[in-house]
């Protein structure tokens, strides 16, 4: 059995960033019935970012993963075993979520080795990297995972990016301060590309799992 990871991390149940993730999810399990997909929404946990607790780094019992206990401790075994791993964020002044780069730090500082400077997973994997947001494809602000795409990279390998451009934020722009927007400029949008963000997000998926079967 093959497992992939998504990690959702996002706040919102039923919007854009989980939408992307749950078609990925679809996509993926279509390919074969030997592949597990396990979604965590990180807002549903309790933990902590990176603690600088430096038991990953003790000598002769160096670990490259998180050794801290919480609500992370599971989620992190899983991704050290898995053969994928999406993630997926809205951005929020122009980065991932606070949630998500806490997860990040967890999962990358083990990988980090001070000696050399290496950065090494248990296992490398395919990723994809989602991102959602307010802003084009021509104008926006987001820096994605910053400096946090270079530790996937090198530990991991490649990532695969397929993001969402301006996004609904809301169901019914008529009943918020959003005057920034034009509505309808923004249902013209989507209707012109969400189905195809899913779509694209589904692909995504088909092709992670058909890369590791
Ligand atoms: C706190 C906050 C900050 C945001 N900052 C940005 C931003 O800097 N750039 C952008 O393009 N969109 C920004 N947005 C919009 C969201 O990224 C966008 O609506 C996203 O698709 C929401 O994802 P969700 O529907 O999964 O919650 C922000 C939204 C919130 C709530």
């Amino acid at each position: 059995m093959k497992k992939i990871m998504i990690i959702d991390g996002g706040p919102r149940k039923n919007f854009n960033t989980a939408s992307m993730l749950q078609k990925f999810a679809e996509g993926a399990a279509s390919v074969s019935n030997d592949i597990e997909v396990k979604t965590v929404r990180l807002y549903d946990l309790d933990y902590k970012g990176c603690m600088s607790c430096m038991a990953c780094k003790i000598k002769g019992r160096a670990s490259n993963v998180c050794r801290f206990k919480d609500a992370l401790t599971p989620v992190l075994d899983d991704i050290a075993s898995a053969d994928g791993l999406a993630m997926g964020s809205p951005i929020y002044f122009g980065q991932i979520t606070g949630r998500l780069q806490a997860f990040l730090e967890r999962l990358a500082f083990p990988w980090l080795s001070y000696n050399d400077y290496s950065m090494t997973a248990p296992k490398q994997m395919p990723v994809v990297l989602m991102e959602t947001m307010n802003g084009s494809p021509e104008a926006n602000n987001s820096q994605g995972y910053g400096p946090m795409l270079f530790c996937i990279e090198k530990a991991l390998g490649k990532p695969e990016h397929v993001n969402a451009y301006n996004t609904y934020q809301v169901k019914d722009y008529e009943r918020f301060e959003l005057g920034g927007f034009s509505e309808p400029a923004k249902r013209q949008y989507r209707d012109e590309h969400w189905q195809q963000d899913l779509q694209r997000a589904y692909d995504a998926g088909r092709r992670m799992a058909q890369d590791i079967m």
